[in-house]
Formats: C-alpha cells, sequence, structure tokens
C-alpha cells in the first residue's frame, strides 16, 4: 500500500484526504507541520510527499526528499511558486496539482465579500448581537444598474461576471486573452483597463500573479478608479499595493474592500493568532476600516472543493505509485 507524507494538515484536510485515501487504499501520514529543510526529513519511508501552498520545496528540500528516495511532490492545491521546479526535474521527482476544482467556490465567496459589504453586514450582525437595533450608519446601496469591472475573465472570473449580471450589474471586463463568445452570451462588454477602471462602481480581480500583473492595483491605478470604489481581490495578495491602497482608504477615495488574500498573508492567514501580538502594521491597520473586510483565504473552502482537491491529490499518488500517468492538467 503506498504511503504519503502529507505536511501543514489541518482538521479538514486529514478528513477529506483521509476518505479519498481509503477509497484508493493509500496510508497517509499526516503533519502539521510544514515541510522545510529541517522537517523533511519526517518523511522517510514514503513514497510521495502531499504539500500546499505555505510548504517549502526548494532546492535543499528537493534534495533531501530525493535522498530518502521520494520520487513524487503532489501538491494539493492549483499554485506551484512554492516548488523549484527545474531543481525538481533535474532530480527526476514527479511534480503533479490539482489543476481546477471549483470555480464556483471562489466566484461565490467574491460575492459575499460584496454584499457584506455594500450591506455592512458584519457591522449590522455585532450590533443586534449586543441588542443595539439602530441603522444609523448602514445605509448600503443597490447592485442593480451599477457597473462591475471583472479583471481576468478566466474559469472563475467569468462566473462572478455571470453571477453580477444576474443581479443587474452592467459588467465590463478586461483581459489580454477575451472569451468573446462567453461574452456575447452573457451581454459582457471587453474594455481597455483604462476604461475599466473610472467606469467600474465594483473592481473584482481575477487574475494571476505574475511579474507583469505584481502590483497591478498601485495608487495610479487607484487614482483611475471611481471615487467610492468597491475593490475586491479573492486571487493573490500580491496583485494591490497595500501601502497604496491604505493611502486611499484613509483618503476615502475607496469606498470598500473585501480582500480573501493579502500580500503578506504567509504565516497568518491559517493560522489561530488569537491571543498573539500582530507584527504586521499594514494588515493591523486594514483591520482598523470599517469598510474593508479580510477572510483567510477561504474563498476555495467548500465540502465541494475540498472533496475534489482530495480526489485528485490521491488518484495523481495512486497513479504515480502505479506507475501511470497523472489524471490531465496535473503533471507539472
Ligand atoms: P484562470 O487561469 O482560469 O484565469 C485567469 C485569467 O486571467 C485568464 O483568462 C488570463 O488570460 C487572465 N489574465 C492574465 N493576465 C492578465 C492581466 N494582466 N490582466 C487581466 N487578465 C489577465 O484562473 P482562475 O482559476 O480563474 O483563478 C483566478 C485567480 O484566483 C488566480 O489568481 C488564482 O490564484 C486565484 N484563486 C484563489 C483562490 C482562493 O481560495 N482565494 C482559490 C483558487 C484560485
Amino acid at each position: 500500500m503506498p504511503t504519503v507524507a502529507v505536511f501543514d494538515t489541518k482538521p479538514y484536510d486529514r478528513d477529506y484526504l483521509s476518505a479519498a485515501a481509503k477509497v484508493a487504499g493509500l496510508t497517509c501520514r499526516f503533519h502539521e507541520f510544514r515541510l522545510d529543510a529541517d522537517s523533511a526529513a519526517i518523511a522517510q519511508g514514503a513514497d510521495s510527499v502531499c504539500i500546499f501552498v505555505n510548504d517549502r520545496a526548494d532546492a535543499p528540500v528537493l534534495e533531501k526528499l530525493h535522498s530518502l528516495k521520494i520520487r513524487h511532490l503532489a501538491l494539493r492545491c492549483a499554485g506551484f511558486n512554492q516548488v523549484d521546479l527545474p531543481k525538481a526535474r533535474a532530480l527526476g521527482l514527479t511534480v503533479t496539482r490539482v489543476p481546477t476544482y471549483s470555480p464556483h467556490a471562489v466566484a461565490e465567496h467574491t460575492i459575499a465579500l460584496l454584499l457584506a459589504l455594500v450591506r455592512k453586514i458584519p457591522r449590522a450582525h455585532n450590533r443586534v448581537r449586543e441588542l443595539n437595533f439602530s441603522l444609523t450608519g448602514l445605509v448600503g446601496f443597490d447592485l442593480h444598474g451599477k457597473t462591475a469591472g471583472i479583471i481576468g475573465t478566466g474559469q472563475i472570473g467569468r462566473l462572478a461576471a455571470q453571477i453580477l449580471r444576474g443581479f443587474g450589474m452592467k459588467v465590463l471586463a478586461f483581459d489580454p486573452v477575451p472569451s468573446s463568445d462567453w461574452a456575447a452570451a452573457h451581454d459582457v462588454g471587453y474594455v481597455t483597463l483604462d476604461q475599466l477602471l473610472p467606469a467600474s462602481d465594483v473592481v473584482s480581480l481575477h487574475l494571476p500573479l505574475t511579474p507583469e500583473t505584481h502590483h497591478l492595483v498601485n495608487s495610479s491605478a487607484l487614482s483611475r478608479m471611481k471615487p467610492g470604489v468597491v475593490l475586491l481581490n479573492t486571487s493573490r495578495g500580491r496583485l494591490i499595493d497595500t501601502t497604496a491602497l491604505i493611502a486611499a482608504l484613509k483618503t476615502g477615495h475607496v469606498g470598500g474592500v473585501g480582500l480573501d488574500v493579502y500580500e503578506e498573508e504567509a504565516g497568518v492567514f491559517f493560522e489561530d493568532l488569537s491571543g498573539t501580538v500582530l507584527a504586521d502594521d499594514e494588515l493591523s491597520r486594514l483591520l482598523t476600516f470599517p469598510n474593508v473586510l479580510i477572510t483567510s483565504h477561504q474563498a476555495f473552502l467548500t465540502q465541494e472543493a475540498l472533496t475534489e482537491i482530495a480526489r485528485v491529490t490521491v488518484e495523481n499518488i495512486r497513479r504515480n505509485a502505479a506507475g501511470e500517468p497523472a489524471l490531465p492538467g496535473s503533471s507539472l
């Protein structure tokens, strides 16, 4: 029975991976700590190693895994910037990922952030719990009739756009690789970024982080957005220059922000830090704004997405052990 050493696990990972492993006939050895140069040795005796977004699979770690006769690294996520792929190839280590799980999960969470922000739900909820039934300060606005700008119309951006069309919003989109048939079918208009930014009441980011898109939302982009704009980011933290965002929030130019990702989220998001002192001054500042709503990279966290992540990860491990090719789109 193939054995997999699974790093950086939380209870929900263990539940879903255990269920899938049982079906596939795999043995999982779960570890709560992350994979790094110090922890790699614990993988001894395993056939595969399974990691998540904040594990480190750099050259020294990969060499250590190779020396332990590990021949397969299974990523239980889509992104792979945590892996030194050239080194993995040089060592003959197979690397697989889960290319897609539930784009609906991420699109729906984006809309959850938007509705909570524009209708001030967290504030209202906190008030009512304290028996404060006053409505003062809770005036929101209708999404119907407003304009949303979707930056990146891949799997998630397209779904988010369709949901917003359902609210009766006008939807503009920018993507260097437009999906013209889809846009025509859903009455979405492709425009340039320069046209999208000043025209949108809501701007939502659904594009990957690359050297070109790093700090796409900087002080220049923010200044071109409509006053009072609501900005949503469920993609990658480094798409936004946090310092510039805080400045735009302080002047009131940005009317609301919903973030599921943050530039410096590693070591903070996914962890219970209650009772400790938060050392990140910019995150602390963001948390003081009444019009900023932050979730801890949880847009993917649905039963459907976790089931699919576990199914694909475990199937790739089984296939690797059986000498079969990985599932389509999984090999890196
Ligand atoms: P996708 O690959 O299907 O689509 C990305 C789109 O962005 C493509 O159409 C591409 O042409 C476009 N794009 C690339 N460069 C661009 C640019 N400079 N300007 C505008 N568009 C550009 O990706 P998918 O699956 O829709 O994911 C979107 C984002 O969501 C990614 O950043 C991904 O990392 C993130 N994500 C976040 C999760 C969460 O839990 N918060 C979970 C899963 C994905």
